[in-house]
């Protein structure tokens, strides 16, 4: 079946006749602003994926809303890109209350929380991303907002330091970060409901892809959605991504239909293989074999080596590649695996390094 076929849209007339570069740089912003504003699923019931933990959400809304209290605390973790932010909106959309979103990094100074924790209306959700990265005093001042919805101002200096507790309205506290571990125990121990996003299996994300695709107009057939799946390392920020490409793809190159050969062609251009590795990962992977046996080696090393951030490769690189079965962590560093030398076309016998795992 093809999807997006349904509908005579823009982008299907724009096919007719050659494409000029500021026609194709028209239909990219407009599918760019059409991107942000409509794929993004507002109830759980068009959220694929992440199962068990809408599941347990839904009763956790439902139980609040019947026991008239407002929803606990929740913390939601894992790598990028699996819809931390997307279930946040969910949230305050099933419970029909608004939602004020930031991050971390945005919460510097102490008048930062203190402004928005006094902003909040009755009920609202505040979500916090990259909760981990939250400074001391920052924290500090959440914990009894987060508590008893109150919060202590200090005002004068020094002898004549003053402190008030005054109120602030009830609230959820939505935080979201790729490291849960990172976060201190006292912040943690305040959160209510705590879950961890999951990767996606291929078929989830084919159904996103194919959803997706047809909320943008887009067309696409099941090979071709399923191709595109295979590459997005389990996440649907990267499968998003990539039927974007893969449309462009195919309205240049081929009859605006994404199938498999289409979906194959736009990924390999963009080095993508089969494994859905980008040249990052393989530069990674390579690296630790090339010039430290396979491993182990720590990530600081490989970070200074790769030209990235720790964070960067920590928390965006890694993951999928220990998910994935290509890099394994241990205490003494990272190390490849079997499956990574034979993904890289590389003789683990003829190195001479059997039995470094
Ligand atoms: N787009 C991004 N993530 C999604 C999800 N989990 N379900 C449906 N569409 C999505």
């Amino acid at each position: 079946m093809i999807l997006g076929d349904e509908n005579n849209n823009k982008q299907n007339k724009k096919t007719n006749g050659a494409i000029k570069p500021v026609e194709l740089e028209a239909i990219e912003l407009e599918l760019d602003r059409t991107y942000e504003k409509n794929i993004r699923p507002k109830t759980f019931d068009d959220y694929i994926g992440q199962n068990s933990i809408k599941e347990t959400l839904k009763i956790t809304i439902e139980a609040a809303k019947k026991r008239n209290v407002q929803l606990d605390h929740i913390l939601l973790y894992g790598p990028p890109g699996l819809g931390k932010t997307t279930l946040a909106n969910i949230i305050a959309n099933e419970c029909n209350v608004s939602i004020k979103i930031t991050s971390a990094p945005a919460l510097e100074r102490p008048r930062d929380i203190i402004g928005i924790l006094m902003s909040l209306k009755e009920g609202e959700i505040l979500f916090i991303d990259e909760i981990h990265r939250l400074n001391k005093i920052a924290e500090e001042i959440l914990y009894p907002a987060m508590e008893d919805y109150t919060i202590d101002l200090t005002t004068g200096k020094s002898q004549t330091v003053k402190t008030m507790r005054v109120p602030v309205q009830k609230f959820t506290l939505i935080g979201a970060t790729t490291k849960a571990g990172a976060l201190s125990g006292p912040l943690r121990d305040r959160f209510g409901v705590i879950h961890r996003l999951e990767f996606y299996t291929n078929e989830e994300l084919s159904r996103v892809i194919k959803r997706s695709a047809k909320i943008l107009n887009i067309k696409i057939n099941d090979e071709g959605a399923d191709e595109i799946a295979k590459r997005a390392r389990c996440t649907p920020r990267i499968a998003n991504r990539l039927i974007k490409r893969a449309s462009d793809w195919a309205l240049v190159k081929g009859d605006g239909i994404i199938t498999k050969q289409t979906a194959s062609d736009a990924l390999d251009a963009l080095n993508i293989d089969k494994e859905g590795l980008d040249t990052t990962d393989r530069e990674l992977l390579s690296l630790i074999i090339k010039n430290y046996n396979g491993g182990p080696v720590g990530v600081e090393t490989l970070a200074v080596a790769l030209g990235e951030d720790i964070r960067t490769v920590e928390d965006v690189v890694e993951p999928y590649l220990l998910q994935a079965g290509f890099l394994n962590r241990t205490q003494r560093g990272r190390c490849v695996t079997q499956k990574a030398y034979e993904h890289l076309g590389i003789n683990k016998n003829k190195n001479g390094q059997m039995g470094l795992f």
